[in-house]
């Protein structure tokens, strides 16, 4: 990551955790921008700031506990305020990819219970038409070769991903399950292409679609709000 787009990332960040009230519940988001939402709300819990925390993958967890956040589940908190989360890519009309990080399923659950979603972002993420980062697909291991046939069939492209450390063996979610990323040139119909992944054994997709409330986008150093068209 160049320094300009971590301190793009640090800027979003920084602008949505200040949108945090006392009494709030905080979806908290995976991935590389989500962390360090989660460090400055971390910062602000230990100075005093009174919420609770929903991560949305278990390295988010982990990285709240260290920043000494209170955490709870959707069990015991089903609605949440705000969701602080990043994208891998989003559009004019707030269309996203997610799941770069193999979290979408979580994500997408905790995005769906939140009465705001926010997302951050540097500004190499937005990208209009949809491009330039392939669509993730969980699926359930069990179904994974009749799905596989199906995306090839259907010219999507798809590629099951493995292990960053160990390309023999497949990548594992959460969930226990697969990631199939289709690697598509652009998607100009969002959901069409989510339209075509219904298919038994896909549990989830990263196309996050009329989810995002607005997007606060670090561009050099300002921080740019894009709301829905
Ligand atoms: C995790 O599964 C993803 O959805 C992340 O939110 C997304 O990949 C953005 O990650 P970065 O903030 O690291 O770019």
């Amino acid at each position: 990551m160049t320094s300009s787009a971590s301190n793009e990332k640090h800027l979003a960040a920084a602008a949505a955790v200040s949108m945090i009230q006392d009494g709030m519940v905080i979806g908290l988001g995976s991935g590389s921008t989500s962390a360090i939402a989660i460090e400055l709300i971390g910062e602000r819990v230990r100075s005093g700031l009174q919420i609770v925390g929903v991560p949305t993958s278990t390295a988010s967890e982990e990285l709240a506990r260290k920043a000494s956040i209170p955490l709870t589940t959707l069990d015991e908190s089903p609605e949440i305020d705000i969701t602080i989360d990043g994208a891998d890519r989003f559009n004019d009309q707030l269309d996203l990819i997610k799941g770069g990080g193999g979290a979408l399923l979580r994500e997408k659950i905790v995005a769906a219970a939140s009465k705001q979603l926010t997302i951050i972002t540097d500004s190499q993420k937005r990208s209009n038409p949809l491009h330039g980062f392939p669509v993730p697909v969980e699926v359930v291991p069990f179904g994974l070769k009749p799905l596989m046939k199906r995306f090839a069939a259907l010219q999507l492209s798809p590629c099951l991903r493995m292990q960053a450390d160990d390309d023999s063996k497949p990548f594992v979610t959460d969930e226990n399950n697969f990631i199939v990323d289709l690697q598509l040139s652009q998607i100009d119909a969002p959901l069409e292409l989510q339209s075509l992944l219904t298919f038994p054994g896909i549990v989830e997709h990263g196309l996050f679609l009329g989810m995002a409330s607005f997007v606060l986008m670090g561009d050099g150093a300002e921080v740019k709000r894009f709301d829905r068209n």
